[in-house]
């Protein structure tokens, strides 16, 4: 168990030269979808802003990784593409809601999102 909890997931949401940007996404609020995001999964993750990813062209990235619950019961990180409104966030959430990674299916909404990243990209966010 971890000092957040043995069932709180952990988001990565990408926030550097392109992920969050009005350069990259004009129109998008970005600072909402972002506090949306909080306040939908507070007590369930762990919200954290991430340097690029590695995976720009599919800006803004999020990556749902498992509770230390989901991970025992094989849930890996879920790399999500296109977090640009709120429905995006909210398959996002809701999926978290209800355990993510490992302990409750993929929802199909986070589904249309998910992403298999680069080796480079995996290997980034492990270090
Ligand atoms: S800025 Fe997000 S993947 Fe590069």
């Amino acid at each position: 168990m971890t000092a957040y909890g043995d069932d709180v997931c952990t988001l990565r949401v990408c926030r550097d030269c392109c992920c969050g940007t009005a350069t990259k996404h004009p129109g998008v609020d970005h600072d909402g979808l972002l506090d949306r995001l909080e306040s939908r999964t507070r007590g369930r993750a762990r919200v954290l802003r991430s340097a690029c990813l590695l995976a720009c062209d599919e800006s803004n990235v999020v990556v749902v990784s498992p509770s230390p619950a989901g991970r025992r019961r094989g849930g890996r990180p879920v790399w999500v593409r296109r977090v640009l409104d709120a429905d995006a966030v909210d398959a996002i959430t809701d999926w978290v809601a209800a355990g993510g990674p490992g302990v409750a299916p993929v929802t199909p909404e986070a589904a249309a999102g998910a992403f298999a990243p680069t080796s480079l990209a995996r290997g980034y966010l492990e270090t």
